[in-house]
C-alpha cells in the first residue's frame, strides 16, 4: 500500500512540477532572455559564479535583448534610463528585493541588520536618528581623520618605488574608516597589512553575497534557519567585531567628545531610544564599514587606473591641480573646501563611476500592486526588477556615441539639460530614497587623495597594455587583483 502511495506521489510530482514551471515562465514571457533563466534562478546563479565579470555579461546581454533581459524565472534587469526614475524613484517607494536578506548577519545567535537590509520603515526610523552623521557638513567632521591617513599612504609610499596600487587603497579606505567609525585605527597603513582580517571579512562579506544572493531562500534554510542559529553558525565575524567597539565605548562613560560615526549613532539612539536599539547601532556600524571601505578603494583604483590610461585626462587634471596650487588655493594638503572647486576633478571621479559602477549585478526592487509600465512593457506587481548601472551609463543616446569611452569632459559641456539628465540616471552611488548615505564621505576622501597624490607623485602603470577588465574580480561588488604602479616623486613634494 505504501510503495503504491509513493508511485503515485511521484506519477503525480512530475506533471505538478511541469505545471508550475510553466506559470512561471507564462508570468513574464514577454520578456526575452536566456531560455533557462525563465525557468530557474539557478541560470543566474550559476553566471554569477562562473562569470568572473559579471557586469560585461549583462552589457552583452541587454545589446542582444533589448532595454529588458529575463535573467531569472521573476526578476528582470534593466538597462533604460528612463526607467531609473520608475524604479528607485520616491512616489512610491518600491521595496528592496529578496536577494538583499542575504546579507543580514548574524551575531551571537541574532539577526543583525545593517542599513543596507533594513525594511523601508526601520530605514526611515533609523535615518532620523542618524542621517545628521552623514549630510555634506557633517563629513567635514571626519576631514581630520582623513588628513591623518593621508599622511601615512605617503609615508609608507615614499619608501617604494613601485606598489600595488589595489593593496594601498584597500589598507588606506580601511584606515580611514577605522578612525570614522571609532577615532581610531589599528594601523593598518603603518604596518601596511589587513589586521584583525578585517578587508578580508568585509570581502568574504560581498563574496558571500555572490554565492548567494540569487538563491536567498535557499540561503535562509542552510544558514540562518532558527536551528542553525541557535547552534552558532559562523557567518561572518564583522558585526562581531562591531559589538566589541560598540561595547567598548559604552564602557567609556562620558566619551561624547568623539566625533566619530559610532558616538553620532550613539548620540541618535540616545535621541530616538525606542526606535534605535543596541542591535541597530552595531548594525550600523557593520554598515558603515562593510559599505564604505571597499568601494571607495575600488573607485579610487578605477578612477587612477583610467588616469593612467588616458594621459590627457591626467595633464588636463594635473593642470587643474598646478593652476590651483600657483593661485594659493589648494594648500600642500588639500583641504575639502578647496578641491570642491576642482570641477574637472568632479568631472573625472563621475566618468570613472559611470563606467566602472561598484555594484556588478543590479540593485532589486519589487514591483508595486497595480504593476508597472517600464520601456514599454508592464510589469506585474512582485516582479523583482533591477536597473543594471553598466548598461544605463553606457546608454548611447544618453551619454553619446563614445560612452563606452573616457572622457571626463562630457560631463563638463554641452547644454545643461543633457547633463541634469545624466546625473538623474548615474546609478554609481545607487539612487532615490536608499541611495548611498556614505556618498559625501566617499567623496571627501576621492576628492582629498586624488589631487594630494598627484602633487607628489608622478604615476605610471608599470604595464601600459594592461586592460582594467582583466584585473577585476567579482564579489558582487567589483574588487581589483594587483594592479602595480611605478611612483616617481616629485622634486617639489621632496623634504615636504
Ligand atoms: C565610492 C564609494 C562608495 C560607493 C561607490 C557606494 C555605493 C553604494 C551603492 C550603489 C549603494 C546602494 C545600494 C542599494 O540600493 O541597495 C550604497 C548603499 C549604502 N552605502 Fe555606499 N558607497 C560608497 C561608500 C560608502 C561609504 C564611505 C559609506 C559609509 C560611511 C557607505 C554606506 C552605505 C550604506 C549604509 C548603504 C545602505 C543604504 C540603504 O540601504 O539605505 N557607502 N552605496
Amino acid at each position: 500500500m505504501f510503495l503504491v502511495v509513493l508511485q503515485f506521489l511521484a506519477f503525480a510530482a512530475v506533471p505538478l512540477f511541469i505545471t508550475h514551471l510553466l506559470v512561471r515562465y507564462s508570468k513574464l514571457r514577454s520578456v526575452p532572455g536566456p531560455f533557462l533563466a525563465a525557468f530557474t534562478d539557478l541560470w543566474r546563479w550559476r553566471a554569477q559564479q562562473k562569470t568572473l565579470f559579471y557586469g560585461p555579461t549583462l552589457v552583452k546581454l541587454h545589446e542582444q535583448y533589448g532595454k529588458l533581459v529575463r535573467i531569472g524565472p521573476n526578476l528582470v534587469s534593466i538597462s533604460d534610463p528612463a526607467a531609473v526614475n520608475v524604479v528607485y524613484g520616491t512616489s512610491p517607494v518600491l521595496a528592496k528585493g529578496p536577494s538583499y536578506k542575504v546579507l543580514v548577519g548574524l551575531s551571537q545567535g541574532k539577526l543583525v541588520h545593517s542599513m543596507m537590509t533594513m525594511n523601508e520603515a526601520q530605514q526611515s526610523a533609523v535615518m532620523k536618528g542618524v542621517g545628521p552623521a552623514f549630510t555634506p557638513n557633517a563629513v567635514l567632521e571626519y576631514e581630520g581623520f582623513v588628513d591623518e591617513s593621508e599622511a601615512l599612504l605617503l609615508a609608507a609610499l615614499r619608501k617604494q618605488k613601485t606598489i600595488d596600487m589595489s593593496k594601498w587603497f584597500q589598507l588606506f579606505a580601511m584606515d580611514v574608516l577605522n578612525r570614522n567609525a571609532f577615532s581610531e585605527s589599528p594601523g593598518f597603513l603603518e604596518k601596511g597589512t589587513d589586521i584583525g582580517d578585517m578587508l578580508q571579512t568585509v570581502e568574504k562579506r560581498f563574496s558571500y553575497y555572490n554565492t548567494w544572493g540569487a538563491l536567498p531562500d535557499l540561503e535562509f534554510f542552510v544558514h540562518k534557519n532558527p536551528l542553525l542559529r541557535w547552534m552558532g553558525s559562523p557567518i561572518n565575524n564583522l558585526a562581531s567585531l562591531a559589538r566589541s567597539q560598540f561595547q567598548k565605548r559604552k564602557a567609556e562613560k562620558g566619551s561624547q567628545s568623539h566625533k566619530d560615526f559610532l558616538q553620532k549613532y550613539l548620540d541618535g539612539q540616545a535621541k530616538y531610544p525606542t526606535t534605535i536599539s543596541d542591535t541597530n547601532v552595531v548594525g550600523l556600524v557593520v554598515s558603515s564599514i562593510g559599505a564604505g571601505a571597499d568601494t571607495t578603494s575600488t573607485t579610487l583604483t578605477a578612477t587612477l587606473f583610467f588616469l593612467m590610461k588616458n594621459p590627457a585626462a591626467m595633464s588636463r587634471l594635473n593642470e587643474e591641480i598646478e593652476a590651483a596650487v600657483r593661485d594659493g588655493l589648494l594648500s600642500q594638503q588639500p583641504r575639502a573646501s578647496e578641491v570642491s572647486k576642482l570641477r574637472y576633478l568632479d568631472a573625472v571621479i563621475k566618468e570613472s563611476m559611470r563606467l566602472f559602477p561598484i555594484v556588478a549585478s543590479g540593485l532589486d526592487r519589487i514591483i508595486p500592486a497595480g504593476g508597472r509600465e517600464i520601456a514599454g512593457t508592464v510589469l506585474p506587481a512582485g516582479t523583482i526588477v533591477a536597473c543594471h548601472p553598466e548598461s544605463v551609463h553606457r546608454d548611447k543616446d544618453l551619454y553619446g556615441e563614445d560612452a563606452d569611452k573616457f572622457r571626463p569632459e562630457r560631463w563638463l559641456e554641452g547644454d545643461e539639460e543633457r547633463v541634469k539628465k545624466m546625473d538623474r540616471a548615474f546609478l554609481g552611488f545607487g539612487c532615490g530614497k536608499r541611495i548611498c548615505p556614505g556618498r559625501y564621505v566617499a567623496l571627501l576622501e576621492m576628492k582629498k587623495l586624488i589631487p594630494f597624490l598627484l602633487m607628489n607623485f608622478t604615476m605610471k602603470l608599470e604595464d601600459p597594455d594592461v586592460e582594467l577588465e582583466d584585473r577585476v574580480k567579482l564579489n558582487s561588488i567589483k574588487y581589483t587583483l594587483p594592479i602595480m604602479v611605478a611612483l616617481d616623486e616629485k622634486t617639489s613634494s621632496k623634504g615636504g
